[in-house]
């Protein structure tokens, strides 16, 4: 076997490593200033490429991610050119319009209680077919945005459903296959923030307030114009920056107590790491208190979280004990990407195409500035500046939700396996086909599905449309991955709970429980797919039939 590497400079070398650190160092420099003081404002620091330091947007009322009680009648999301912006926002030039009462919103976040109706009218002010899957829900095919049926240009399709999931922040985003990547890539995408007795619970025990000290930070790596090469097909665009809710080198002030985080990786292709950092560069750890679905049995302390695209963080961070003048940073740490691991062997035909996609790979990261800011490559993400004292003496809850437990006692084990072949991503080597379901499943079964990644690969998000499931155990997992487990089954603290959509790295396998509990009359199809965008376009997608 020769063994091909896409990426010339693989971010294994420790050489290459060691450069990764030194980016972090001098960046950790730039911006964090600490004034043990507080009596004077530290000059204006400048991160990344001299750009200023800008102050976090949170979502307010309206305008731009503005907080929709979307149960309370119906409502209609323009998909379209980006309309006016807060200043110093950077989104793409796609987005929903939306309006209630005379306010205006532009991507809104979408505010529901479990139980409540959803109504919303897609009008497609796009010049492509598009639609809104509303990621994590459990809805049935005709609401759930995939496939079919697409809207067409100047048409309208209502979706109207219930929410029966649980409390979490969930989203939504178009769903047309071969066009979801760009669509999502130019701005298209919105929050999806469901509350039950448990959310309710947590913010009233701990004194959390949307836009204070509960801050949403949605994760983007690019506001450009979407392009695809065929080796960025092949591994997933990235870009250049990061945007937290379309701010660039974000900064908020904060105070002495509990923040609660909620981060949604919505990047294209990108995984994180997240960490927590002092000033001087110090490991802050931090408690995981939920994910995609919803709130943990009880929070886990850790001191790094992967977060693979499509996957949610629900975060507390402990700012008790910090100085004002203090400088807390949420970060992404390096970490190997393990895009590297794609093998061909010597008689293959496809070899040469591997070759090819290698110079293209190297050629597109000249050409579009991708390897500025390579996956895995560390970067500040927020800086939290600690301004103010306060009182604060409430206690995390020591249960914060009660997931139900799958049985699987008689369950029927599904192996699916992630791999690459001819110019494709595959599931069991397959390739996604419209009207084919390869996955057949019996309406009220209990099923393993054992997510096996080869070792030459790379890492998959993998997504199921319509039901949670339960992450049971990682076997083989990288070192990087392992370091961060907290069970004997090598689950991570992110892990627990209920999930939609879960990393699977090269050489690891996952089994999840599903419980295909079907709401709804008749069959249902949903797809079961990669969330690395540009490997869902690809057809790194299976559909399943539950009948
Ligand atoms: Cu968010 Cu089919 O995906
Ligand atoms: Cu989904
Ligand atoms: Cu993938």
């Amino acid at each position: 076997m020769a063994r091909m590497l896409l990426h010339r400079a693989a971010p294994r070398s420790p050489a290459r490593r060691r450069l990764l650190q030194g980016v972090s160092g001098a960046c950790a420099l730039a911006l964090v200033r600490p004034s043990r003081s507080g009596e004077s404002a530290p000059a204006e620091p400048v991160c990344g490429n001299g750009s200023r330091v800008q102050t976090l947007y949170q979502p307010g009322t309206s305008g731009y991610l503005g907080r929709i009680e979307a149960g309370s009648g119906a409502l209609v999301l323009r998909a379209g050119p980006t309309g006016a912006l807060p200043a110093g926002i950077e989104h793409g030039r796609l987005a929903f319009a939306s309006e209630r009462n005379g306010a205006t919103f532009v991507n809104p976040t979408l505010v529901v209680r479990r139980g409540e109706l959803l109504r919303v009218t897609l009008d497609n002010a796009l010049d492509a077919a598009t639609s809104v899957h509303w990621h994590g829900l459990t809805v049935d095919t005709a609401n759930d945005g995939a496939g079919m049926p697409l809207v067409e240009p100047g048409r309208r399709y209502e979706y109207a459903f219930e929410v029966r999931n649980r409390g979490a922040l969930y989203w939504y985003h178009p769903h047309p296959h071969g066009l979801t990547a760009g669509q999502v890539h130019d701005g298209l995408y919105g929050l999806l923030d469901v509350e039950d007795d448990d959310t309710i619970a947590l913010r009233r025990e701990l004194d959390l307030v949307p836009g204070g000290s509960e801050l949403v930070l949605v994760l983007r790596d690019s506001a450009q114009r979407y392009e695809r090469t065929p080796a960025q097909a092949i591994h997933g665009v990235y870009g250049d920056a990061l945007f937290v809710n379309g701010t660039r080198c974000a900064q908020t002030d904060v105070a002495t107590r509990l923040y609660r985080l909620r981060v949604v990786n919505a990047c294209n292709a990108r995984t994180l790491l997240l960490g927590l950092r002092t000033a001087s560069g110090a490991a802050v750890p931090f408690d995981v208190i939920g994910n995609d679905g919803g709130l943990l049995p009880a929070a886990v302390r850790t001191r790094a979280a992967f977060l693979g695209t499509a996957e949610r963080l629900d975060l507390l961070v402990d700012l008790r004990d910090a100085a004002i003048g203090d400088a807390i940073v949420l970060e992404t740490r390096a970490f190997d990407p393990m895009h590297a691991e794609i093998a061909v062997p010597k008689d293959d035909p496809d070899a040469a195409h591997a070759h090819q996609a290698t110079e293209a790979v190297a050629d597109a990261h000249a050409a579009h500035g991708v390897s500025s800011w390579p996956e895995g490559a560390p970067r500040d993400i927020l800086q939290l500046r600690v301004r103010t004292r306060v009182g604060y003496d409430r206690r995390v809850p020591a249960r914060l939700s009660t997931p139900e437990a799958i049985d699987v006692a008689n369950a029927q084990e599904r192996p699916l396996r992630l791999g690459y072949k001819s110019g494709h991503w595959r599931i069991n080597d397959r390739v996604f086909a419209m009207d084919e379901t390869p996955i057949e499943v019996t309406r009220d079964s209990t099923e393993v599905w054992l997510l096996r990644n080869y070792f030459t690969s790379m890492p998959h998000a993998m997504h199921l449309h319509g039901f949670s499931f339960e992450v049971l155990e990682r076997e083989t997992s990288p070192d990087q991955v392992k370091a961060l487990a907290i069970d004997a089954r090598s689950r991570l603290p992110s892990d627990l709970g209920r999930k939609d959509t879960v990393l699977v790295w090269p050489g690891e396998s996952v089994r999840v429980a599903l419980r295909f509990a079907l709401p709804f009359a008749g069959p249902q199809t949903y797809p079961f797919h990669c969330h690395n965008l540009e490997h869902e376009d690809g057809g790194m997608m299976l559909g399943v039939r539950v009948a």
